[in-house]
């Protein structure tokens, strides 16, 4: 496959190639096909140089499982690195992705992907990569996988959604944006109006956007606060309306006075 200048280029580097053939599907797959973005995949092991093609060694100060050994690892990134390279590491320990991560990395030229299996890479992989490229562990939330390969797919596929053509920025993404104070969506309905005995709320099929919009913003704040109140303190107030700044202040004011009752009972 050939490259132009502005193409964004991801080199997934793993043992289990055959685990990322979902990149040939869907959103990722028709972005490949239109040359919106490169994705290549390659073996890790074919940097060995043993026999046995051996990519893991026993862990030094001793302890369960393998580790991967640096010298594997350093060959295939020496061929796959350039100058601007981002190298990513999928890790337990890394620093947790999110929208403004994927915003910044499908900013990026090029990300090299390196997917560590057994209890993950010899720590002098990333110490020396960081001496000459920007290097960024990362983690797809707090629980532990077996190897980074699913952590791949899921950066890959946030990131290749946001590259300028790819979803020909609809309404969707267009929404996202407007969205950007950080409360969790609305929730959504389609027809039949009545399903199960259950009703789409009245408001939805009343033709009156501004009320709709109106009630979309303070659904979208109370289930914050029920779902996710983590995200009530990080809230970008700036982008709230008044209506909405009203109503979380009175969310929050509940959610302390909740807090105090369970004070009181220990
Ligand atoms: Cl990126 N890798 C592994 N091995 N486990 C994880 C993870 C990544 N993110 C959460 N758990």
């Amino acid at each position: 496959m050939t490259h132009h200048d502005d193409q964004l280029v991801i080199d997934v580097i793993s043992i289990f190639p055959e685990y990322l053939q979902p990149l040939d599907l869907s959103l990722v797959g028709k972005a490949r096909e239109k040359d919106l973005v490169r994705v290549d995949v390659h073996n890790l092991r074919d940097w060995t140089t043993d026999r046995h093609r051996t990519v893991d060694d026993t862990p030094y100060g001793g302890g369960a499982g393998m580790v991967m050994k640096p010298d594997v690892w350093g060959r295939a990134l020496d061929d796959v690195m350039q100058p601007g390279s981002h190298l990513l590491i999928p890790s337990p320990a890394g620093r947790v992705l999110d929208q403004r991560m994927a915003e910044q990395l499908a900013q990026d030229e090029h990300l090299v992907i390196a997917c560590g299996r057994y209890e993950g890479i010899d720590s002098r992989v990333a110490e020396h990569y960081r001496q000459a490229h920007r290097v960024t562990e990362f983690s797809i939330g707090d629980y532990v996988l077996n190897g980074g390969e699913s952590a791949a797919l899921v950066l890959i596929e946030a990131v290749v959604r946001l590259l300028p053509e790819v979803l020909g920025t609809p309404e969707s993404i267009i929404e996202e944006s407007h969205n950007i104070s950080g409360t969790l969506e609305a929730p959504i309905y389609t027809k039949p109006a009545l399903w199960r005995g259950l009703e789409v709320p009245e408001i939805l099929a009343s033709g009156n956007h501004s009320l709709i919009e109106a009630w979309r913003r303070e659904q979208a704040l109370i289930r914050t606060a029920e779902i996710r109140p983590d995200l009530l303190d990080k809230l970008d107030v700036e982008h709230l309306t008044q209506q909405q700044r009203a109503l979380l202040d009175e969310l929050r004011r509940e959610r302390e006075i909740s807090a105090t009752g369970e004070t009181a009972k220990r």
